[in-house]
């Protein structure tokens, strides 16, 4: 359970939909084992990811609420079950707008626990696509559930959806 519903097909998913140009420099915030990362590098960009605890030595050790790049560093931000699980996704979202260049895309799909999108809104970006990915979410949960998965960082407790949300850094 330390991954997300779709696991790499989503990741193509979502990418498709941002239709970022050729060599996109990328940050996956909460990268975990860097699966992500390595798909996006395999597919043209020049991805990187930070992670409190990685699972690999690809991935920088580090806090997304508080990242050590400067302003304005990627064309894109992905996130995939993060944000939610810092326990502050708005400081994720804002921490994910001042690493964005004006007009960069934050490619986001997370557990939702109070809506995502009017969170994402407030903090600066124009949505260009949401999906409610619930359903798929729950298959999920309950999969890893039934394999005895358990999940390494602490999840919010509560009712919860999931959603994929496309948006735009507003300038
Ligand atoms: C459910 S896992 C998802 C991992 C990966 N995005 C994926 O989909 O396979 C959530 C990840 O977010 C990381 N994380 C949570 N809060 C973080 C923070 N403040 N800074 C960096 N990483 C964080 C956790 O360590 C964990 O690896």
């Amino acid at each position: 359970m330390n991954g997300h519903p779709g696991g790499a097909e989503h990741t193509r998913h979502m990418l498709e939909l941002a239709d970022l140009p050729a060599g996109a420099g990328v940050l996956d915030m909460g990268a975990g084992a860097g699966e992500a990362v390595a798909l996006l590098n395999s597919l043209g960009c020049r991805a990187e990811g930070i992670d409190l605890r990685p699972r690999t030595d690809r991935i920088r050790e580090g806090d997304f609420l508080s990242a050590p790049y400067p302003d304005e560093s990627f064309d894109a931000v992905l996130s995939q079950c993060a944000f939610f699980v810092s326990g502050d996704p708005e400081g994720a979202l804002r921490e994910a707008r001042r690493l964005l260049k004006p007009g960069g895309k934050l490619m986001l799909s997370d557990v939702e626990f109070a809506p995502l999108r009017p969170m994402t809104e407030e903090a600066g970006f124009r949505i260009l696509f949401d999906e409610d990915l619930s359903a798929a979410w729950k298959e999920y949960y309950i999969e890893a559930l039934w394999r005895g998965e358990t999940c390494d960082c602490e999840l919010p407790k509560g009712k919860c959806g999931y959603r994929l949300l496309i948006a735009e850094k507003e300038k």
